[in-house]
């Protein structure tokens, strides 16, 4: 009936106002003043009047919501409804930790209720559309955005993207709780060269299909209802412009039915790019390539009329798409009621609920890692210690928010402190010892980090020397990662490392807890330090989580999602690369694929992460020597809990293929398994390998399963060294 039910709004639409439903805006008045009479906000108003609106992003509140779509049903000719978009990345007011955070827990079951809770909130204010989940797998630490996104791998990304999606949309959209997702950006994003945002991606068909555009089928297949296409260029086209991803690949090859929305001004930009003349080439070039919605470009609006008329867009590509927004509206209900969203009651019970703060909170002791814990350092005694906490970081009230926080309020997050306080055993000293930055954290921040201000260090050193224990908190601010925010450097910003030093001299005895949304080069502190905690950007409960975790009342199960380099020079460095025809070790030639200055190997490979327990892998059984294309075998090994302590772990399976018609990386990712252990329990985890399982894009331009020979290997990081082996006989 849906079908139906667009047909015959189809048929009463004028031209204009199927290109109106493909034109986005963003907020563009104050909708509880007076309408606007001149100038660009004026013209908006009036288009908005005139149903030349599809949709609007950054309109929040219900108050708002209802009004602006009140104008939409009762002012327009035809009454369509509006979808209101917003990003809605890791939580709209309360902030949940940052997606690569999130990734750290490979628990889908937590990262899909995280979106749901995100969701709800949203929905709450009047959202009904977020543009989330990212799906670009990137390996670049380099790139601002990695925290966006769940890390380096398919496999996994592919996973936690269909989490994220279940958990925003929820089951078909029938509660007022879910909201349309966005598979972003579509593609290529996550591979800007040497990092830098925006920047061309220059990738080979293999990496695009083996690496790049599976999760994004993945989330496709699991009823993604949008996409959004990507500022970067693909093969010489802006994917604005691409036709073949669009059109032929995701519309085509995929079968996708919803609809796709182009980056905030990215048609636009294809003049930049030098690939369109002008505006109006640049709205022909993206509505033809599949391009259905323009997010702030206001080239559809201005000239798709014109374009059709002219014959340079067909009147079938402006029906494709104002029939696929349109179906959109239909499956989220807003045609019978387009105020589904619109609760004020909701609103308020929702806001900020316990329930959120109960959600982030689980969220963020699940995303941590515990990266290095020499001599059980860790967990913290809970009394009769004296603990020195240094680094502006610590009482940072901000930065655990992260990049894209939506509209949660400055300060509205734990600190460390805070968290640290609620513990009363101990007496907690603090010294900032260096700003991380001067002045406030706005955009462009970067220009203000301390590399000067070491006035603090004496405080520091002095109270650190007083001390039974030292936590240090270190790393990035809030806003030094996420768009545009690309670093050529990925050591601890300003002055940190040297107050590290410092401190360490006085006093080595440090727990050292990183804030951070990207892979760093803490290669100095690996070996000095005996307790390192990745610590991410938590969101509002991070204090609260970093504190229980400290202190032992959070086993910490996370696992890497992101390799973290030794040095700068060594990205791109991800686990599941190419061996290349030289792959050494080459003993005393240098005619073998190395650095002169820098081992291959990473500081923590990508999988990697501790806990207080200690577990232990043996007995890898493969069921049998091979299998064929409708057979199965499956590999299982036993895990123990080698300790006094209760404990999760994430048990990970990687193939080999030995060989294939294109090259094959060194391991793959393959299974994973969340395994909870009892002090000193041993549990056998089984995984099943199926022709499906081993399909790659291969020189035949599909995906299919090569027969051959494969190893397998588990444990509990991508180097695990138990190892099996089989062979697919197809
Ligand atoms: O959703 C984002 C996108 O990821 C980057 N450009 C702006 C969009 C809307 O805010």
């Amino acid at each position: 009936p849906i079908e139906q039910r667009v047909d015959s709004i189809l048929k009463l639409m004028t031209l204009e106002e199927k290109v109106g439903q493909m034109n986005q805006y963003n907020g563009f008045w104050e909708v509880t003043g007076p309408a606007p009479k001149d100038g660009q906000a004026a013209k908006k108003y009036d288009h908005l009047k005139k149903g030349l609106v599809g949709s609007m992003l950054n309109v929040v509140g219900v108050k708002d919501v209802k009004a602006l779509q009140k104008i939409a049903v009762e002012e327009t000719r035809l009454g369509i409804p509006l979808i209101f978009g917003y990003d809605v990345i890791h939580g709209y007011q309360t902030i949940s930790p940052v997606p690569l955070a999130e990734a750290a827990s490979w628990d889908l079951e937590a990262i899909k209720k995280s979106a749901a809770l995100a969701a709800e909130e949203a929905a709450a204010v009047g959202l009904n559309w977020t543009f989330a989940p990212m799906v670009d797998i990137s390996r670049d630490a380099r790139w601002g955005r990695v925290m966006e996104g769940a890390g380096e791998d398919t496999y996994l990304g592919s996973k936690i993207g269909v989490a994220r999606v279940q958990g925003f949309q929820g089951e078909n959209f029938s509660s007022y709780k879910n909201i349309l997702a966005c598979a972003k950006h579509f593609a290529g994003y996550g591979f800007a060269e040497s990092g830098r945002d925006y920047n061309s991606a220059d990738v080979n068909h293999s990496t695009l299909h083996n690496i790049i555009l599976p999760p994004f089928k993945a989330v496709k297949d699991a009823g993604v209802r949008t996409f959004m296409n990507s500022f970067n260029e693909l093969d010489g086209i802006p994917a604005t412009g691409n036709k073949y991803l669009q059109r032929d690949l995701l519309k085509g090859e995929w079968n996708f039915t919803g609809f796709m929305v182009s980056d905030w001004g990215s048609m636009g930009e294809m003049i930049a790019h030098g690939y369109a003349k002008d505006n109006k080439h640049a709205a022909e070039l993206a509505a033809n390539a599949g391009s259905d919605m323009d997010m702030e470009s206001n080239v559809y609006v201005e000239y798709l009329v014109e374009l059709v008329k002219e014959g340079k867009v067909k009147q079938e590509v402006i029906d494709d798409a104002a029939r696929r927004i349109l179906r959109v509206k239909f499956e989220l209900g807003l045609f019978d009621d387009p105020y589904k969203y619109c609760d004020e009651k909701r609103e308020k019970a929702t806001l900020g609920n316990a329930v959120m703060h109960e959600g982030v909170l689980d969220m963020a002791k699940k995303s941590i890692v515990l990266l290095k814990n020499q001599n059980n350092l860790l967990p913290l005694k809970k009394s009769g210690q004296k603990i020195a906490v240094i680094g502006a970081l610590a009482n940072d009230k901000s930065s655990p928010l992260g990049g894209w926080r939506g509209v949660s309020k400055d300060g509205s997050a734990v600190s460390v402190i805070e968290g640290l306080q609620k513990y009363k055993g101990n007496e907690i000293v603090y010294e900032k010892g260096a700003d991380v930055y001067l002045g406030t954290p706005v955009f462009g921040l970067e220009t203000k980090i301390n590399t000067t201000d070491k006035s603090g260090f004496d405080k520091a050193v002095a109270t650190a020397k007083n001390a039974d224990v030292v936590i240090m908190v270190l790393g990035e601010v809030g806003f030094q990662t996420g768009e545009g925010r690309s670093r050529t450097n990925l050591d601890l910003p300003g002055v940190q490392q040297e107050l590290l030093e410092a401190v360490f001299n006085a006093n080595p005895n440090i727990v050292l807890v990183l804030n951070n949304g990207r892979p760093l080069t803490i290669t100095w502190a690996d070996e000095n330090i005996p307790a390192i905690v990745e610590a991410w950007q938590l969101g509002t409960q991070s204090g609260n989580a970093i504190a229980q975790v400290l202190y032992g009342d959070y086993n910490p199960s996370g696992k890497l999602p992101m390799t973290f380099p030794r040095s700068v020079g060594q990205v791109p460095i991800y686990y599941n690369q190419k061996t290349t025809g030289r792959p050494g070790p080459g003993g005393e030639s240098v005619f073998w694929s190395h650095f002169i200055d820098e081992k291959n190997t990473p500081l923590y490979p990508f999988g990697y992460g501790l806990s207080y327990s200690k577990f232990e892998y043996s007995d890898l059984k493969v069921s049998n020597t091979s299998f064929t294309a409708d057979g199965k075998i499956t590999v299982s090994v036993n895990v123990k809990n080698n300790s006094n302590v209760e404990g999760k772990e994430v048990v990970q399976m990687y193939l080999k293929d030995l060989f294939g018609s294109v090259t094959r990386p060194v391991r793959e990712l393959k299974g994973f398994e969340l395994v909870s252990l009892k002090a000193n329990e041993t549990k056998t985890v089984t995984f099943t390998i199926d022709s499906k399982l081993i399909e790659f894009y291969t020189a035949n331009n599909k995906w299919e399963a090569e027969p051959g020979d494969f190893k397998v290997f588990i444990g509990g990081s991508s180097d695990a060294t138990l190892e099996g082996s089989f062979e697919y006989k197809g």
